[in-house]
């Protein structure tokens, strides 16, 4: 053991509270005590967690370091996989063992091991050596498996029915059809080793083996533009199969592929829904069996009449059929089923993160506006359905429309929904107590409005479920002060509601489409759930979007073909970009670099000189709309050049790179000769136009100050009021933190009165508003286009995290983190934690007695500069330590390794672990 190590142990145990370190002087730890150095947890491969059905042939493995020491960090891995379980616990890898590694690289490791067959399932298991070149122990054991690798191994075909009659309501325009049964029988003489199916359809897919639904996924697979593509997923069945007879089934609901879709309507794909199943069984003998859906699959319609994403569903329960999804279950009068489909798509495993249940709400409130009319109130805006639990006479109709606000009168507001009808509708079988949810839709609510209830219906008849893609949560936030603590509440609950399958744009009405100004949300959607699986399934479908000549499109899948437009196509470079840098992701970008770099060429096509022609929307649904549209997509251009700069460099093109820096600079010098007149104003004098030059640093540093005083003062124009839109609200906080002046940002949450953050509080809001004037004293904005859970108007949450809180980084995938909080305002407190790819990064700080106190948690395997604040001269403790005075760093606290002045902030060097700092003299005064 090397001695300086014993040293710092020794010293540890000192500061860390008298930590019991349990190091031997041989070095040589027990198992347990391997652990607390540093081990590897919270395995993934490819974002997800044991993902079942992979295509990819060099899945990429990550891990976090966890560790009760400070600045540890791993020095070497080895991972091993084998094919089976068992053998990964003899330490056995068939498939690779990596041997040591020398590398502080735990986020996406590819694997180099065997060529991986399909179906192949892929145990694995990594152990990491720490700075002392000490072995942890083992991590837990992970998982993945491979998929279908080639689409000839699909035997599998297409299934249907295709004489579904409508006999539900319609909404008015359009009749939907049945949702379709399909079920096997088949026999097995023995009982599996392992059983896996693979699934798909045309529409959306409910699995069903021997009397219950498959997995826990919801509107599977998805929405991908079906020409082209259509998602796969695997389930483990194995423990559901019996020896003898077994009932394989489905039943199939519209989806994407045949429900309404924005203004269109219905068809857009294709007029037959489809199921595609292969159930793939393997036996201890060595024999395999496979069940696929074919001909001999029969067809049938029962209670689920109409099942339609924007309209909702109808459910007759007294159509059930009981036992279809059982062996033995008569279904003479089934139909065989209908086989082929309209489209070819390629089938693939799915990228994304299926959408589950993923919480519940009670009934907040219950009131009856109207004879007959029950409104139930979930405190709350998401996206969901409802469960419904009553006892009623056979054929009672429950009607349920679901709405985001409430009329004056206390009924539903759904003026806004337009034509989604929002309605589910269940008829009663009668007898014992009753439950059911929908399956095949989802809405954007807080109030439900039912008719049709019972008299005995109370606050538990009806019970709201969340849904969503299930990512997991990576962000808290809260401070003292409590409009910026709702409004970081509000957005992430409008964050939440709008990951479904793809980033939508809100989930109400007839749109909740991959709007693709996305990117402005990108930054603070990561800070709140770790969406990377389900971003990297959107990026292809941003690619299928384009057009043919290569230009990335308004929405993604796209439905309506609408013209470029600067602001919503820089996805197709923003969002790649957000993914290399939040997480260290090179793979995407390598894989569609081409389709990145066009975007570029898009805008070239459309410029002069370097200035982009004023197109697109502007500064969509800013109060005045003045920010002129070419300094919009001028900015953007640059921007974008930027980025691709650094996307060129990532991957070692450095000729590209360096034309893109060339390009780069070309932009922001007629950026700047076209958009700054000579008194310094800059476009219309907008705080858009100033958010978007300052946080672009489209500007040098004397036009920069004079952009500050200028964005300030635009600001006090309009009295402490926001003028900014979908496109530059997300720029004004760090533009004014970037520019120094972070007080005129907190200032910003002052007012309560229109247009605001504060204004969308006072007037009730639970989740983040698409326009502004949304609600005003005179009751809803008029036109249709006003939802209530769009997120783009609340992305302050990026300079929350990044600047409130201080938690950033300085290079991609938060391995070298810049923790550097801006305390402001009258705010006496904030915390919180961002659980990055390299774990959990905290930071709470709290201004007492004049002293700046902050704890501050760096995970294992990474390092930080911790910037602090100060005014004039400091002293700094950590945990009672002088680790600062009189200008100089005081060596000699573990983790600490050097301090320097950076203006007004004394910068600290820190290795991993958790840290109580004490600024005196910071001169802070809330
Ligand atoms: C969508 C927005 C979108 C905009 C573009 C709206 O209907 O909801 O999110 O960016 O249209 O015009």
């Amino acid at each position: 053991m090397n001695l300086r190590i014993l040293g710092w142990l020794g010293m540890a145990s000192v500061l860390m509270g008298g930590a019991a370190w349990a190091a031997s002087e041989s070095g040589n730890l027990s198992s347990t005590e391997t652990g607390r150095h540093l081990a590897p947890a919270q395995l993934r491969c490819e974002y997800l967690k044991d993902p079942l059905g992979l295509d990819t042939t060099h899945p990429r493995l990550s891990w976090i370091l966890t560790s009760n020491q400070r600045a540890q960090a791993q020095t070497a891995y080895q991972i091993l996989v084998a094919a089976s379980e068992s053998l990964l616990t003899q330490d056995r890898a068939d498939l690779w063992d990596s041997g040591k590694v020398v590398s502080g690289q735990s986020l996406q490791v590819e694997y180099q091991g065997k060529a991986l067959a399909s179906r192949t399932s892929c145990y694995w298991k990594v152990r990491v050596w720490d700075k002392a070149d000490r072995p942890s122990a083992w991590s837990q054991p992970a998982l993945w498996s491979m998929g279908l690798l080639s689409q000839t191994e699909w035997a599998a075909k297409w299934i249907g029915r295709d004489d579904g009659q409508s006999s539900g309501p319609g909404n008015g325009r359009e009749q939907f059809l049945p949702a379709t049964f399909l079920r096997k029988e088949f026999t097995l003489g023995k009982r599996p080793a392992k059983a896996v199916l693979y699934l798909t359809s045309l529409g959306v897919a409910e699995p069903h083996l021997n009397g219950d639904k498959v997995g826990e996924d919801y509107l599977s697979p998805g929405w991908t533009d079906f020409h082209q593509r259509v998602y796969y997923r695997a389930y483990d069945v194995t423990t559901r199969l019996n020896v003898g007879s077994n009932t394989l089934g489905a039943v199939l609901g519209d989806g994407w592929y045949r429900g309404h879709l924005s203004i269109i309507g219905q068809n857009l794909y294709g007029k037959q829904t489809r199921l595609l199943a292969q159930l793939h069984l393997w036996f201890a003998d060595g024999s395999t069996q496979v069940v696929v859906s074919d001909a001999t699959w029969k067809g049938g319609f029962g209670p689920i009449l109409e099942a339609d994403l924007y309209a909702g569903e109808t459910y007759d329960a007294r159509r059930e059929i009981q036992g279809w999804d059982q062996p033995g279950f008569n279904d003479s009068d089934w139909k065989s089923v209908d086989l082929g489909a309209s489209v070819n798509p390629a089938v693939e495993a799915n990228p994304g993160a299926p959408v589950r249940r993923t919480g519940e709400i009670p009934t907040v409130a219950l009131t009856h506006p109207k004879p007959g009319l029950a409104v139930f109130d979930y405190g709350r805006n998401f996206s969901g359905w409802t469960r419904l639990r009553l006892k009623a006479p056979a054929g009672t109709r429950v009607v349920m429309h679901f709405g985001e606000m409430l009329n004056p009168d206390g009924t539903v507001y759904r003026k806004n929904l337009r034509a989604a009808r929002a309605t589910d509708t269940y008829v009663c079988r009668g007898g014992t107590e009753e439950t059911w949810e929908p399956r095949f839709t989802y809405h954007g609510f807080q109030y439900v409005e039912v008719e049709g209830l019972p008299t005995n219906a109370g606050p538990n008849t009806l019970r709201a479920i969340i849904a969503g893609s299930d990512l997991a949560p990576t962000g808290n936030f809260e401070c003292s002060d409590p409009i910026i603590t709702r409004t970081a509440a509000n957005e992430r609950v409008t964050i939440r509601a709008n990951l479904v399958d793809l980033p939508t744009d809100c989930p109400q009405r007839d749109e909740r489409m991959g709007w693709t100004d996305y990117h402005e949300v990108v930054a603070s959607t990561l800070y709140e759930q770790d969406a990377a699986s389900l971003l990297t399934k959107w990026m292809t479908d941003l690619v299928d979007a384009r057009f043919p000549d290569g230009a990335f499109s308004q929405i993604a899948p796209d439905v309506h073909h609408f013209p470029w437009s600067p602001g919503w196509a820089d996805s197709g470079v923003l969002i790649p970009w957000t993914l290399y840098w939040v997480y260290a992701d090179t793979h995407l970008v390598a894989r569609y670099y081409r389709e990145i770099a066009g975007h570029l060429d898009s805008y070239k096509a459309r410029s002069q000189g370097f200035v982009v022609h004023p197109i697109g929307y502007g500064d969509w649904l800013a109060p005045d709309m003045s920010t002129p549209k070419d300094l919009i997509a001028t900015a953007l251009y640059a921007r974008c050049a930027e980025v691709m700069a650094e996307l060129a460099r990532a991957l070692g093109k450095t000729d590209e790179a360096s034309a893109f820096a060339t390009l780069h600079r070309s932009i922001r010098t007629a950026f700047q000769q076209t958009f700054i007149a000579p008194d310094g104003t800059i476009g219309s004098d907008s705080q858009g136009g100033y958010a978007m030059a300052l946080a672009f640093d489209l500007l040098d540093p004397e036009q920069a100050r004079h952009a500050a005083d200028k964005l300030v003062a635009a600001i006090a124009k309009k009295d402490g009021h926001l003028s900014t839109g979908m496109v530059t609200t997300h720029l004004l906080l760090p533009a004014l933190s970037r520019a120094g002046c972070t007080e005129a940002a907190y200032r910003l949450f002052a007012t309560s009165s229109f247009p605001s953050w504060g204004y969308f509080l006072h007037m009730g809001a639970t989740s983040m508003w698409e326009r502004w004037d949304a609600k005003t004293e005179k009751g809803y904005h008029p036109d249709g286009m006003n939802s209530f859970n769009h997120a783009n108007l609340g992305t302050c949450t990026e300079w929350f995290y990044r600047s409130v809180l201080g938690i950033d980084s300085t290079e991609p995938g938060f391995g070298k983190l810049l923790l550097r909080p801006e305390p402001g305002g009258h705010l006496r407190w904030a915390k919180g934690y961002y659980d990055s790819p390299h774990g959990r990064i905290g930071s709470d700080w709290e201004i007492k007695k004049g002293q700046f106190i902050w704890k501050i948690q760096i995970p294992a395997n990474t390092t930080a500069t911790l910037s602090l604040p100060r005014h004039g001269p400091v002293t700094i403790q950590e945990n009672g330590h002088t680790v600062w005075a009189h200008g100089a760093f005081r060596p000699g606290v573990l983790g600490l390794s050097s301090a320097k002045l950076n203006t007004d902030r004394v910068e600290i060097q820190a290795g991993s672990g958790s840290y109580r700092f004490s600024v005196t003299g910071a001169g802070l005064n809330p």
